[in-house]
């Protein structure tokens, strides 16, 4: 690695307040689970689909004004379809709408290095957003946007069944707890959402912007590693 990437990376781990890396390769092996093959034929009211499905579902989405506002393309969610951890922003940005794929711009590198700090790599863990259509210059999504998109987030946490979800910022944590609660008055605290257990902390956008509390974000996606079985980064003297 460039020795640049390292010194930001330890520039990072400083901040999040992580105190030790372990050199114990078993903390970051993990079990996939095999889902069971697919079955084919029309699903029934309440079927869980398989991620394929629900994007041919979608298709080139007409059913909210966000198509006709200067979106490239939807963005679906990228990942392990059968991740434990699942991370779950608010809209794709700039960078996003281009490329088609969740959090790649200054976002979403932070969010990145978070994964990684907390000993995952981004291709083990799903990332997916609330809304799938860039909003016009960044604006906060509308309630109608909302509605007509939101159950495709529904259904992909359905479908992968994570143990835990992260919810990014407000905007996830509100829609998926169907609350008006600040996150300040959110976070903190784990959820049940349909069986899995949600973490609400701050969108990596707001931690940009006030890196001190960045240390806070870091308390929250510990508990997300407690709750997976998984030890957070250890003090080097404790690793072998
Ligand atoms: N912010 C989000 O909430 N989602 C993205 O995909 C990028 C930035």
């Amino acid at each position: 690695m460039d020795p640049r990437q390292v010194a930001e990376h330890l520039r990072l781990y400083q901040e999040l307040g992580v105190t030790g890396i372990s050199r114990d390769a078993r903390w970051r092996s993990r079990e996939v689970a095999i889902e069971p093959e697919e079955v084919t034929g029309t699903p029934a009211a309440g079927t869980i689909l398989s991620l394929q499905e629900i994007r041919e579902d979608i298709g080139d989405c007409t059913r909210c004004k966000l198509h006709t506002l200067g979106r490239k393309q939807i963005v679906f969610g990228v990942g392990n379809p059968n991740a434990d951890l699942m991370f779950v922003g608010e809209a794709p940005g700039a960078d996003e709408d281009v490329q088609g794929i969740p959090f790649v711009g200054r976002a979403g590198q932070l969010l990145t290095k978070m994964i990684e700090a907390m000993g995952f790599g981004r291709d083990e863990v799903y990332i997916a957003n609330v809304i799938k259509c860039r909003p016009p210059e960044n604006r906060n999504p509308d309630p109608d946007e909302v509605e007509r998109c939101e159950p495709f987030l529904f259904k992909q946490i359905d479908s992968i069944q994570p143990k835990v979800i992260v919810a990014l910022g407000a905007f996830a944590a509100k829609a998926l707890l169907k609350t008006q609660d600040p996150i300040s008055r959110l976070r903190g605290r784990v959820y049940d959402y349909h069986g899995a257990q949600l973490i609400p902390t701050f969108h990596p956008s707001f931690l940009l912007r006030s890196p001190n509390q960045k240390k806070y974000a870091w308390d929250d996606l510990k508990k997300a590693l407690a709750l997976l079985d998984r030890q957070p980064p250890r003090q080097p003297s404790e690793s072998a």
